[in-house]
């Protein structure tokens, strides 16, 4: 197999921790080897192995492709007029699903891939080499699969939520649509996914709909993932320790025991930042969950209702001076930590063995992310060993 070298590269980020003392891993004037679609080596440029090519990456920092474990991109439509009533004090409403709702189930299934489309290659273009993204816009057992299958034709990290709201056409019957989506529902979109996922809240689904959801999902051989205590304190978070969740989402409304049941779970508490940006939120306690010892990832939530952003450089902004995060916490929770939500070992970190996802920064530290906010640093990306 052919072997590349990238030299020259001011800062690494492995996230590797025999490259201590930062979780970071960092290497200073450093070179990686890729294999195929794979890193073979790391190191300092001056101890580089002969390959068969070289690159020179001219002083620039390389990073883990960004992991962003939190999307929802199969949409149409669009949400300008409730974000500009918000940000003239009006507050969030998870209704407005129902406005997204109607405009996906009226889309073509070209137009919901095309959509798909574009804002994958925009968070590309920003770093991210894998996305996670979910249904939930469809809420009937044909729109809800087809999200699904549009999705799989894009990312392998797919998730059905059914359960995002009760469809409106249950309105009057809610445990009717739960067993829609544990039933006929879940059978038809079992096949595209890997996760499931439920959003448990206040107007969306309480904790005894939500275990039902997760616990059929699990039966059918999907992993669960919870939208929990995001817009209300609630069942979500202790639900998801409880069926032993990849993640928790959102976490924006926590108790003590909430906190302590993270900590002591292999539950990642995934933040969403661009969600508490776009609705006027309350942040989530980023330094009460690092400090308890949970597991922490960031990602996007890139959906047109709450967070509109595909920008995780936005989002490890947002960590890092409204969520107290530092900047190597924050770098962290979106590359490793989002593998870590994703129960991925082969993405969110460049060791030997791991896949050469890479993302370029014009800047001499990963730091820069989070300094020089809005600025768009990140100049080239590669993913599975070729630029993209
Ligand atoms: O993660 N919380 C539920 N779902 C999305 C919002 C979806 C929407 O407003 O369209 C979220 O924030
Ligand atoms: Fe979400």
């Amino acid at each position: 197999m052919r072997t590349t070298l990238v030299r020259n590269i001011t800062t690494l980020v492995t996230n590797d921790p025999d490259h201590g003392p930062s979780p970071l891993g960092l290497i200073q004037d450093a070179a990686l080897v890729i294999e195929g679609d794979r890193i073979a080596w790391t190191g300092r440029t001056a101890d580089a192995p002969a390959t068969d090519d070289a690159v020179d990456a001219q002083g620039r920092t390389v990073l883990p492709g960004f992991v962003d474990s939190h999307s929802h991109l199969v949409f149409a439509g669009d949400r300008t007029q409730e974000f500009n009533a918000r940000m003239s004090g009006q507050a969030y409403k998870a209704g407005g699903i129902r406005t997204t709702v109607a405009a996906t189930r009226a889309a073509s299934d070209e137009a919901l891939g095309a959509n798909v489309a574009r804002y994958l290659a925009e968070a590309l273009r920003q770093g991210t080499t894998t996305l996670e993204t979910k249904s939930g816009y469809g809420l009937t057992v044909a729109d809800e699969a087809r999200a699904l299958r549009v999705a799989a034709e894009h990312t392998d990290e797919v998730t059905y939520l059914g359960a995002h709201i009760v469809a409106p056409e249950y309105a009057d019957d809610p445990a009717g649509y739960v067993d829609l989506v544990t039933g006929a529902m879940l059978d038809a979109c079992a096949p595209y996914a890997r996760w499931i996922d439920v959003f448990c809240e206040k107007g969306a689904f309480d904790g005894d709909q939500a275990r039902a959801v997760l616990t059929a999902g699990k039966a059918k051989g999907l992993l669960p993932r919870v939208h929990a205590n995001q817009l209300t304190y609630g069942p979500g978070v202790q639900l998801a320790v409880e069926l032993e969740a990849a993640s928790a989402d959102h976490c924006t409304h926590l108790t003590d025991a909430d906190v302590d049941a993270l900590a002591n779970s292999a539950t990642v508490a995934t933040l969403l930042p661009g969600a508490e940006f776009s609705t006027r939120a309350q942040w989530p306690d980023a330094r009460r969950l690092l400090d308890a010892g949970v597991t922490v990832a960031l990602s996007t939530d890139c959906n047109p209702g709450s967070s509109f952003t595909s920008s995780m450089p936005f989002c490890v902004a947002l960590a890092v001076r409204d969520m107290k995060m530092t900047p190597d916490e924050a770098i962290w929770s979106a590359t490793a930590g989002g593998a870590a939500a994703l129960r991925r070992s082969d993405i969110g970190r460049l060791t030997p063995g791991a896949r050469a996802d890479l993302a370029f920064l014009d800047a001499p530290s990963p730091v820069h992310l989070a300094y020089r906010p809005g600025v768009p640093l990140v100049s080239e990306v590669w993913r599975a060993g070729r630029r993209v």
